[in-house]
């Protein structure tokens, strides 16, 4: 059974078609399975979860991208297009340009449409951080009111406020926010009361990054949401980024997810993604793999968890190698918008049956024929060597007259032989028979040797020829 036969079909289309247009072979072995299982997109569903996406505006029209996103995912995001300083870049002046083709790309696939984001210290237009305080609050009011109408009933949940909490991880309010130098505090709890004023559906959540593990960040995240719990300020779920560094996806991570859960809220891990020094090995994304599983695992374990959301669909097109440098290859889908193996750990932690190791054909050894031997002993030192070869002719006929031929592979350079003539071209090296040693019966041997110098190991060449054919060793 091939390795791919587990896929979803929808990455066996995606990845077809994505190798018609980019000319990639890997597709070719991945669209042989018809019988693939199931998308991302219906194994989620069967969990009750949404799987989502980030959707940058410019790359719907490329119809790889399309297809993936069309057939995997059941959410959709806006990376940039709904954030402040696109759809409210002059003051008063809403463009709906972006934020449109988002939506109406959730409305025309069926998915669900997550909002991203209405408060946040950046992307930011210059206009709102000139504001007094009087009508910065009233700007806000403004945004957020018209945003959440325009797409009232069909924007799921908003996060509200993105990234309140500061950088430093201390737990304290982030500084460099015009929201909090000029509120104060109590600017979050007003976005989330306007907010609520303006749609009183749609679910409203707060979300941060490094906020997956339990620490003074998270601490503070969950101390807020008790308290707006307890005074009656809307909040229904929290969102975890999740853009984590490789192999460190918290070992608390579903331990905290629930904590929150349990404060009444729903979670969701809202912008995954794992990022990976380039070039990316094979281990790499083996231990990646993992951290998508162990995500998921977390998410499925917490009733309340309603999903999770990938910052982006392929390594194509990511944020993370402009801003983390040196490092990418974060998403399930790699450049080529091929599934890589964290998309195959989702959908198995998603109950798709498991995708059998790839079992590396078996080589059938290639003996050579009958023919010859050759044992090949150096003897090193400092930088010089000497080596005694050995040749036995296997064969059952006379060999009248020989070439022993073999390639060096660690800087060796043959200064003289002895019972042969010795030249070297490059790393090849060309042994013919001495004037008196030529003939070799069948089951005979002859030996030759000489000496050279080395440059680093002195590694012993693997593979001999005697009169084109390859010897054996021994
Ligand atoms: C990032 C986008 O991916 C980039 O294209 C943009 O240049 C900067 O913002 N946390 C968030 C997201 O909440 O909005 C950010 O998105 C990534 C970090």
């Amino acid at each position: 059974m091939s390795s791919h036969r587990r896929l979803g079909r929808s990455a066996l289309l995606a990845a077809t078609l994505a190798a018609t247009l980019l000319g990639s072979a890997t597709a070719v072995t991945l669209a042989d399975d018809a019988d693939a299982a199931t998308s991302l997109r219906s194994l989620a569903a069967a969990t009750g979860r949404d799987v989502g996406f980030a959707l940058a505006v410019d790359r719907i029209s490329e119809p790889a991208y399309r297809a993936v996103a069309d057939e995997e995912f059941s959410l959709v995001v806006a990376e940039n297009a709904m954030k402040w300083d696109s759809v409210e870049p002059v003051r008063g002046q809403f463009r709906w340009t972006s934020s449109d083709v988002v939506a109406d790309y959730a409305t025309t696939t069926g998915k669900k449409l997550y909002g991203h984001t209405l408060v946040w210290h950046q992307a930011l237009p210059s206009w709102v951080s000139t504001l007094p305080a009087d009508q910065l609050r009233a700007a806000m009011r403004h945004h957020i009111t018209t945003v959440v109408d325009r797409y009232e009933g069909r924007v799921a949940a908003w996060d509200v406020v993105n990234e309140a909490f500061s950088d430093n991880g201390d737990g304290s309010r982030r500084g460099d926010s015009v929201f909090q130098q000029k509120l104060g505090n109590g600017y979050l709890a007003e976005a989330f009361t306007t907010a609520r004023a303006a749609d009183p559906d749609v679910d409203l959540c707060l979300n941060d990054y490094s906020i997956e593990g339990v620490n003074a960040k998270s601490n503070a995240v969950y101390n807020l949401v008790k308290s707006f719990k307890a005074t009656g300020v809307p909040i229904d779920c929290v969102g975890f980024q999740g853009h984590f560094v490789l192999g460190q996806v918290p070992a608390d991570f579903q331990a905290n997810l629930q904590r929150f859960a349990d404060l009444g809220v729903d979670v969701r891990i809202t912008e995954l993604d794992v990022r990976v020094p380039l070039p990316a090995d094979a281990n790499e994304l083996a231990q990646q793999a993992a951290d998508y599983r162990k995500v998921w695992q977390a998410c499925l374990a917490v009733t309340r968890c309603r999903g999770v959301t990938t910052w982006g669909l392929t390594d194509r097109y990511s944020w993370i190698p402009e801003f983390f440098s040196g490092q990418g290859a974060a998403l399930m889908f790699d450049e080529n918008y091929a599934p890589k193996p964290a998309y195959r750990a989702v959908a198995e932690a998603l109950g798709a049956a498991p995708t059998p190791t790839p079992t590396t054909p078996t080589p059938t050894p290639t003996l050579p024929p009958p023919g010859c031997s050759v044992t090949y002993v150096p003897n090193s030192w400092n930088t010089g060597f000497t080596a005694e070869v050995r040749v036995r002719n296997d064969g059952p006929a006379t060999v009248d007259g020989w070439t022993v031929r073999f390639a060096f592979t660690s800087g060796q350079t043959v200064t003289g032989g002895w019972n042969a003539t010795v030249t070297q071209s490059g790393t090849q090296v060309t042994a013919r028979n001495a004037a008196w040693n030529g003939t070799l019966a069948p089951g005979g041997t002859v030996s030759f040797g000489f000496q050279g110098t080395h440059g680093g190991t002195n590694a012993s060449p693997t593979l001999f020829t005697l009169n084109g054919a390859t010897c054996r060793h021994g």
